[in-house]
C-alpha cells in the first residue's frame, strides 16, 4: 500500500512548485534530464570527474567532464546546445537550462 503513495508524492511534489524548493528541483534535473545523469560525467559537485581510463600506445590516457561550475552562461548554453566530444544531446527548455545553471553554479 504504502509503495503506490511514494511516486503519487513525487509527482504532486514536482507539479506544486512551492513543495520543493527551486534548488531542489534543479537538482532533480542535474541528476535526470530526460537522459544520463549529468553528474555520472561532471561529478556530484559539477566540478568535473574522470569517466574512464584507457591505453593508448602503451600509454595511460584519461577521459574526462571538466568541471562546469565556473563557466559563463554562454558557455554553459552552447555546450548544451551543441556539444562537442561524448556529451550527449538533450532535449531540454530553456527555464530547465536556466535552472540547470543556477544549481551548477551554486556549487560550494
Ligand atoms: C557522458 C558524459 C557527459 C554527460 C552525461 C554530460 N556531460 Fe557535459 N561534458 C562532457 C564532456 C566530455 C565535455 C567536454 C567537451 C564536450 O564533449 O562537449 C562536456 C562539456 C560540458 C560543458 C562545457 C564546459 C566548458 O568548460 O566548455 C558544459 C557546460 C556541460 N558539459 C554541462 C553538462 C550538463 C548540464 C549536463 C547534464 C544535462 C552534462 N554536461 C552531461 C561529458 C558529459
Amino acid at each position: 500500500m504504502r509503495l503506490i503513495f511514494v511516486p503519487l508524492l513525487l509527482i504532486s511534489s514536482l507539479l506544486a512548485d512551492d513543495f520543493i524548493t527551486r534548488m531542489e528541483y534543479a537538482k532533480l534535473l542535474y541528476l535526470n534530464p530526460r537522459g544520463i545523469g549529468c553528474d555520472k560525467c561532471h561529478g556530484s559537485d559539477a566540478k568535473g570527474k574522470v569517466i574512464a581510463f584507457y591505453k593508448q600506445k602503451g600509454e595511460t590516457k584519461r577521459l574526462a567532464a571538466p568541471p562546469i561550475n565556473n563557466v559563463t552562461k554562454d558557455v554553459f548554453l552552447k555546450a548544451l546546445n551543441n556539444p562537442k566530444t561524448i556529451m550527449p544531446k538533450y532535449s531540454l527548455t530553456d527555464e530547465e537550462m536556466q535552472s540547470l545553471y543556477e544549481y551548477v553554479t551554486k556549487q560550494p
